[in-house]
């Protein structure tokens, strides 16, 4: 497997193209000269890279909007070239970043220097930028100016905001601007020092619990606030049945509401801690089986827009410590899709819904318009094979991080390659 810049000229053949714009397939070659969609005839043979896609589905790359970085101040857990080198083996070609780094992202200077640093890497890298100034959920930070910088919404990323009345205020702000606000979905007081999902497992463990409670609670507050004020709200990692029920509920009414789910939340469950295993130590944590479920019914619904990978490299120092001390987080962008794909066709759903969770769900939650893939267009592509059965190893990882409980397991669909205009991933 590999990653470098993209070749001036490749040709993709053999696949089904499936266009997530217009939501039509069909058995034609792709062509890319300097990193756009062109005629295949008016590529030089000769000069051609070529990337059999037998058996492959090629699609629009996928659109992450929810990663951690580390950068400024842990690169030793994730830079911005690493994580997007991560991120392209994973199929997607834009990556949106957490503010929750040190310092925090919470000034239109920070965000402008993020951008200036990512220039030129394979993915573009979208700001998210902190709701309050150095996340401390107290004043608001220069969210009009941030956007101004090019911030694509706005977070205080890990941290809930406790006081209603500075998300209230915040929201105002998002519909002014016309972003959404991410709030973390746990009450804190509800999730206490809970370090798992609060249930006979927890019990049986002896380890505090963390109820479902706790993020019913701060979904709903947030839902209401939304609807109050008229601003978006999109609702992070949603890992619990009763909050599915919510925003459905809401969004039935017509609030501006939209929400994700990892491919975490929506394949693994509170099984992988009986064995007190950090590396499955999550915020949200894994929940119940039947809390899985709801989470992939909402998907299949329409409830949840998109999946998002909450990718949050830590080291192995400190996931290696116990179950009360290590981090909270795992690295997702290298399985989400196979961990996605895997368990949602498992209940029923297609490998195309599956891709449209990964493209035009994201982009609509941030009102992007992806382009039809056809000539002109920017290349960003994925050529994903949905048969492929395979185990998730550290062979996959590009991250710098290894901290993920997908290490070991079976999937069943494949990134094959990704394209960008600056870089192309062939896996094998
Ligand atoms: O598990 C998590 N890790 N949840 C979060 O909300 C933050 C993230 C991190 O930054 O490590």
């Amino acid at each position: 497997m590999a990653a470098g810049a993209l070749p001036g000229q490749i040709l993709i053949t053999g696949g089904r193209v499936y266009d997530p714009a217009t939501g039509k397939s069909r058995r034609v070659d792709l062509a890319v000269k300097r990193g756009r969609l062109v005629e295949p005839e008016s590529l030089d043979r000769g000069k051609t890279t070529v990337i059999d896609a037998a058996g492959c589905l090629i699609t629009h790359g996928f659109i992450d909007l929810h990663a951690h970085f580390r950068e400024p101040g842990r690169e030793d857990k994730e830079t911005l070239a690493s994580g997007a080198q991560a991120a392209l083996a994973g199929g997607f070609t834009r990556v949106c970043v957490m503010p929750n780094t040190e310092p925090p992202i919470d000034s239109p200077e920070a965000v402008r220097a993020l951008l200036e640093k990512s220039a030129g890497l394979p993915v573009e890298i979208m700001v998210i930028g902190a709701i309050t100034a150095g996340q401390q959920g107290v004043e608001l930070a220069e969210l009009r100016a941030m956007r101004a910088a090019g911030a694509v919404a706005f977070s205080d990323d890990g941290v809930p905001i406790r006081n209603g009345q500075v998300l209230r205020h915040a929201l105002y702000y998002a519909k002014d601007l016309g972003v959404p606000l991410i709030n973390h979905a746990e009450d804190p007081d509800l999730r206490g020092a809970g370090v798992m999902h609060e249930g006979a497992l927890s019990t049986r463990l002896g380890l505090p619990g963390n109820p479902a409670l706790a993020e019913a609670a701060m979904v709903y507050r947030d839902l209401l606030l939304a609807a109050d004020t008229g601003g978006r709200l999109h609702v992070p990692h949603l890992s619990t049945a009763e909050a599915v029920a919510q925003v459905r509920a809401f969004k039935a009414a017509g609030a501006h509401v939209t929400a994700e789910a990892t491919p975490h939340h929506l394949a693994l469950t509170e099984e992988l801690l009986a064995g007190y295993d950090p590396m499955a130590k999550v915020a949200p944590p894994l929940r119940s089986e039947s809390d899985r479920r709801a989470v992939v019914a909402g998907l299949q619904d329409g409830t949840i827009d998109c999946i998002a990978t909450d990718h949050a490299p830590h080291t192995v120092e400190e996931k290696e410590q116990d179950m009360l001390q290590a981090p909270f987080g795992m690295i997702g962008l290298e399985s989400a899709f196979g961990l996605a794909h895997t368990a949602l066709t498992e209940a029923g759903l297609t490998t195309e819904k599956v891709l449209d969770l990964l493209t035009t769900g994201p982009a609509g939650v941030l009102n992007l318009e992806l382009q039809p893939l056809q000539p002109g267009a920017v290349a960003e592509l994925v050529v994903v094979d949905p048969a492929a059965e395979w185990t998730f190893g550290p062979e996959h990882i590009h991250s710098r991080s290894r901290n993920t409980p997908a290490l070991g397991r079976r999937l069943k669909g494949r990134v094959r390659a990704t394209l960008s205009p600056h870089g192309l991933y062939l896996g094998h």
